[in-house]
């Protein structure tokens, strides 16, 4: 089932980014020229060695980090003319994050967790609620929408997370190393899970890992070797 119209527009495009960090008296080039699309509906894999900058593509990318060089536009609207008050209205809508360390609020229950992003843009009511249960009965949690999240084991975690990166119904699903922290079994089913969900919402992936099997499960794989794609 695809929520999303296939439009020509990129979700994301990026064109020589470039992103430095300040670093003692020198800079350290991050991102040195990188080109990146997300069309809809697409499945990428990134990959690379740690520190190479995949972290930071995806932060540069989704503005919580400004980059130096180069230009980038959100559904085809550059960056720098979306004022600052609709910026974390408009990446909600269009990216839901998944991280190695899950982030979920400890006091919150899993739904709670789930409908955090409706708290915060100010979205949450009965149909957010509706649809956060629904989520978490997908990601296989009906039995736990109650547990307080520290009572979950690592996979249940990640399964939430999941849950709430996909709550705002965004147009790509950021995910950086969602099964980094999780054993083998939990972690491929955390991956089949992201896979299933994403593709059943019409949601496009970008997936960094280690993990060249899941790696090798995306549309395309792209390198990722001191900031530059090989
Ligand atoms: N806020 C920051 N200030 C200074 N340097 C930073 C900052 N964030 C990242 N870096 C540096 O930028 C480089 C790239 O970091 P990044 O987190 O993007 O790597 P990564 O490819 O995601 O690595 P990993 O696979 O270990 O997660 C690293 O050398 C890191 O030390
Ligand atoms: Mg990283």
């Amino acid at each position: 089932m695809t929520q999303h119209a296939k439009s020509d527009t990129p979700i994301i495009e990026a064109k020589g980014l470039v992103k430095r960090f300040a670093a003692g008296e020198s800079t350290l080039t991050v991102l040195r020229d990188v080109d990146f699309v997300v069309a809809a509906g697409a499945r990428i894999g990134i990959r690379g060695e740690s520190g190479c900058g995949k972290s930071t593509l995806l932060n540069v990318l989704s503005r919580l980090e400004e980059h130096d060089e180069g230009q980038l536009f959100w559904q085809g609207e550059a960056i720098d003319k979306i004022p600052r008050g609709r910026l974390a209205r408009q990446r909600g809508r269009l990216i839901g994050f998944v991280f190695q360390a899950y982030y979920l609020v400890p006091e919150l229950d899993a739904l709670e967790n789930v409908l955090l992003p409706t708290r915060i843009l100010g979205t949450y009511n009965r149909h957010a609620r509706d649809r956060g249960r629904d989520l978490l009965e997908r990601v296989g949690l009906s039995e736990r929408i109650h547990h307080a999240v520290t009572k979950l084991s690592g996979g249940e975690r990640q399964r939430v997370a999941v849950a709430r990166a996909l709550i705002h119904r965004p147009q790509v699903v950021f995910a950086d190393e969602p099964t980094g922290n999780l054993d083998e079994r939990s972690g491929s089913a955390v991956m089949d899970l992201i896979e299933r969900l994403s593709s059943e919402e019409g949601t496009a992936l970008v997936l960094v890992t280690h993990n060249a099997d899941f790696a090798a499960r995306m549309d395309c794989t792209l390198t990722l070797t001191m900031g530059q794609f090989d």
